[in-house]
């Protein structure tokens, strides 16, 4: 069993989950001109943990396994869903990480509370929608596509 497959397969769920959570609570907090509060800060941290890790693994799983030897072997030869794991799925999700590094360092250094807010809603937002369509769904087309759960 590849157990990196297993944990990057799992902690998905726990990246939408929090994904979710903060750009909800963005929104909510938006409408109702509420404060920024420590439970916002600490959501947007768990939220930037969980993309660090998975970031860890796919690299692993990236260099350990098929896909490097892939595209080195010329991104011509490969097809559809070749080509998704050894270019799409792995760069978009270094795009996404990079805009919730980004973006937690925006908020940080945003003036007010409502600026803090608006900012986690763009890049936490953009990158929540990036890290959603680059999810190997079972829905996905065949050969792409892979469980709600990882396969034991
Ligand atoms: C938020 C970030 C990410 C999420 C949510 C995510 C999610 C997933 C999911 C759900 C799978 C399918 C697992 C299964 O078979 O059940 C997968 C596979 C994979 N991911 Fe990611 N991923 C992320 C980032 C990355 C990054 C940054 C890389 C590489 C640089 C990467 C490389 C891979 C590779 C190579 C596979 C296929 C592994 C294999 O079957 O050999 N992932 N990812």
């Amino acid at each position: 069993m590849n157990y990196q497959l297993v944990i990057h397969s799992i902690l998905r769920w726990a990246v939408v989950i929090l994904g979710l959570w903060a750009v909800l609570s963005a929104i909510s907090a938006i409408l109702s001109k509420r404060e920024y509060r420590n439970a916002d800060n600490k959501v947007s941290l768990f939220f930037m943990i969980s993309c660090d890790i998975q970031l860890l693994l796919g690299l692993i799983l990236y260099f350990t396994g098929m896909w490097f030897d892939k595209l080195k072997s010329g991104v011509g030869s490969l097809d559809k869903s070749e080509r998704f794991f050894a270019m799409e799925h792995a760069v978009m999700m270094i795009i996404a990480w990079l805009l919730v590094h980004i973006g937690r360092s925006m908020v940080k250094r945003a003036d007010n509370d409502a600026q803090k807010h608006k900012r986690t809603l763009i890049y936490f937002g953009i990158a929540l929608v990036i890290i959603l369509a680059m999810i190997p769904w079972p829905f996905r087309a065949p050969g792409i596509a892979r469980g709600w759960f990882p396969q034991f």
